[in-house]
């Protein structure tokens, strides 16, 4: 190894290990990441479209009051599997999910539950913001007002739009269209949106992948002050967002099968993010965190 290789490499992880240790300082700040009681336990999750395995073999415990990164290269199956925690995957004809997702201690994938119910309780935030084309009020009030959710509906609009630190931006014109807001506004409308059904988990899939840094910082600062009272799962490309805002993490590879005609996802470790970051178990999940393999 060259010298001047060494030395990228030597800075690479101490730039790794700082990154670690400002984000145990801002989880420190936020709330103890202790074992708290698991809201879904995934057993052995394994997805298919049509007769491509998709991602197998997924079990992890998430937990309350935490943030769950899910890291791992492209196509590796994180959509697909954040997916099966609020059965978004049943909107999708191909796709089949075996295994077991208990989520509170029932069986999300039983036939008695109704998946409608599950999306209000398990809220989902996608990278484009994508608000409706109505007015912010409006935008707060539909999930509420499919759900026959009872109470003032300007109360659950301001309660939701607080939560999700925007209601001072937006007090003085709750009823203009929510295309007006900044790509930033429009993401915390849409956090806000799945708030407003009560939910007690919150499932976003790369949320800044479309915003610029500071848009980014304060949805990080959100997610942070949210876990107080929800559970957060994020799939994100970015590794300092996961390694700043997330307990645990769960990374993903993407390999070929034995008859290498598909690649399948599975998890190669799931470890609080510290462990993650700092000292992985696996050579697979050092070589990603530390940027050696895309
Ligand atoms: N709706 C779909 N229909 C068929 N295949 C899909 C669909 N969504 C994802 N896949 C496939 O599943 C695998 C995992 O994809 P995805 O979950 O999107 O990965 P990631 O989010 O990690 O990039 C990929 O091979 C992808 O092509
Ligand atoms: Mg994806």
């Amino acid at each position: 190894m060259s010298d001047h290789v060494k030395d990228e490499a030597v800075a690479q992880q101490a730039e790794h290990a700082s990154l670690a240790q400002r984000a145990a300082e801002h989880r420190r700040a936020g709330e103890p990441a202790a074992e708290t009681e698991p809201i879904f336990e995934a057993r052995d999750v394994t997805v298919f479209y049509g007769d491509h395995r998709a991602v197998t073999d997924i079990s992890v415990k998430l937990r309350k009051n935490q943030i769950t990164a899910l890291i791992g290269p492209s196509g590796c199956g994180k959509s697909t599997f954040i997916r099966c925690l609020n059965r978004m995957n049943d909107l999708i004809p191909t796709a089949r999910v075996e295994g077991q997702i208990i989520y509170h201690e029932q069986n999300l994938y039983d036939s008695k539950i109704d998946p409608v119910q599950v999306r209000k309780r398990i809220g989902m935030v996608f990278q484009k913001p994508n608000p409706f084309p109505k007015s912010i009020y409006d935008n707060i009030a539909f999930g509420p007002r499919v759900m026959g959710m009872k109470g003032d509906m300007d109360e659950i609009v301001e309660g939701a739009l607080k939560r999700a630190a925007l209601w001072d931006d937006v007090k003085d014109r709750l009823k203009t269209n929510a295309f007006g807001m900044s790509g930033g506004q429009q993401q915390r409308l849409c956090i806000a949106r799945a708030l407003a059904t009560e939910p007690d988990v919150l499932l976003m899939d790369e949320p800044c992948s479309a915003l610029d840094p500071i848009s980014t910082g304060r949805i990080e600062d959100l997610m942070l002050e949210l876990k107080k009272n929800y559970s957060i799962v994020i799939v994100t490309h970015n590794m300092q967002q996961a390694a700043r805002v997330s307990d645990m993490t769960a990374f993903f590879t993407v390999e070929l099968d034995a008859g290498e005609k598909h690649r399948t996802g599975r998890v190669v470790e799931y470890a609080a993010t510290d462990k993650i970051f700092t000292n992985p178990d696996d050579k697979r999940t050092e070589d990603y965190v530390t940027g050696k393999v895309g």
